[in-house]
């Protein structure tokens, strides 16, 4: 497994997090606008178990003419997805960002919602999603780490938590590497985005900003998440990162006051040149 692929863990899968509300809002406000009825062959990229594949078959108005292939490289999540979305249409492929056109081509649209951060060549990775895509296809992303995720007045809160989380640690005989380089942790701005965006063959995309609130069990359940906890806390084992950045939060919120934060989502859309 790579150390950006989601682990096999039941305690530590994305899953808890998207039944969050919002979750389903910042990813149904792009899917929205890409997944229409004549775009039929349709990649979900970094599907995970399935929030967002869920999304599109709703999206979906004659689901029979349509094609929606899930590609991720994590064995466990794509079996939670296999379990949860019965459907014709959709195939499920182990399978990494890295390589996608040897797995689909020609297609109308590839979304890549919540994992382009994860991603550590990303003009590698963009190239190949233009391959992946027809002429005039379009390609869907969004993320929450980048820079300007972090709403005003609240860039405290999230470097206070890995504080505290680091401290906890610190009480339990445990020692955070600094040096370790955390992949789930490389913040680009939006203009960095559109920048790869255009060398990698696409139009320059349309970027929006969706605010949300994370309530303190969305914040829980982020913190039990092992991508999290890897970018949170480099090297540090997922049980104890885990539980010190379930005290560190409690910690936080004690002290800042603050228990429900809001944060930006970027939503991305650009077309293949
Ligand atoms: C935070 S989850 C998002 C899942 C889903 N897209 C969603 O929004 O609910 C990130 C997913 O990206 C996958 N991932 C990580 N690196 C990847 C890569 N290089 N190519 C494709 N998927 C990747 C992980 O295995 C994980 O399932």
């Amino acid at each position: 497994m790579a150390a950006h692929e989601e682990g096999g863990d039941e305690r530590f899968s994305f899953e808890a997090f998207t039944r969050h509300p919002f979750f389903t809002e910042v990813n149904r406000w792009i899917v929205e606008r890409v997944i229409c009825p004549g775009r039929r062959k349709i990649v979900d990229l970094g599907c995970g178990p399935g929030a967002v594949t869920k999304l599109i078959l709703e999206r979906l108005d004659d689901a029979r003419n349509a094609k929606v292939i899930g590609i991720d490289p994590s064995a466990s999540a794509l079996s939670k997805a296999r379990a949860a979305i019965h459907s014709k249409v959709v195939e499920f492929i182990e399978g990494s960002a890295e390589w996608a056109s040897r797995l689909v081509s020609s297609a109308d649209a590839v979304v890549f919602l919540n994992a382009i951060h994860l991603v550590p060549d990303k003009p590698q990775v963009l190239a190949e999603i233009r391959k992946v895509l027809k002429q005039d296809g379009v390609f869907a992303f969004n993320t929450t780490f980048f820079n300007g995720a972090y709403v005003d007045g609240t860039a405290g809160f999230w470097r206070r938590w890995v504080v505290r989380a680091v401290q906890v640690l610190r009480e339990r005989g445990l020692e955070v590497q600094h040096k370790a380089h955390a992949v789930a942790r490389q913040f680009l701005s939006a203009e960095e985005y559109g920048e790869l965006c255009v060398q990698a063959g696409f139009t320059r995309p349309a970027v929006d900003l969706v605010r949300i609130e994370m309530t303190p069990e969305a914040l829980e359940d982020i913190g039990r998440f092992s991508l999290f906890i890897e970018g949170a806390l480099p090297g540090v084992p997922l049980e104890e990162g885990s539980s010190a950045l379930n005290e560190g939060l409690r910690r936080t919120i004690d002290e800042t006051g603050m228990d429900h934060v809001p944060r930006n989502w970027l939503e991305c859309v650009a077309t293949a040149a």
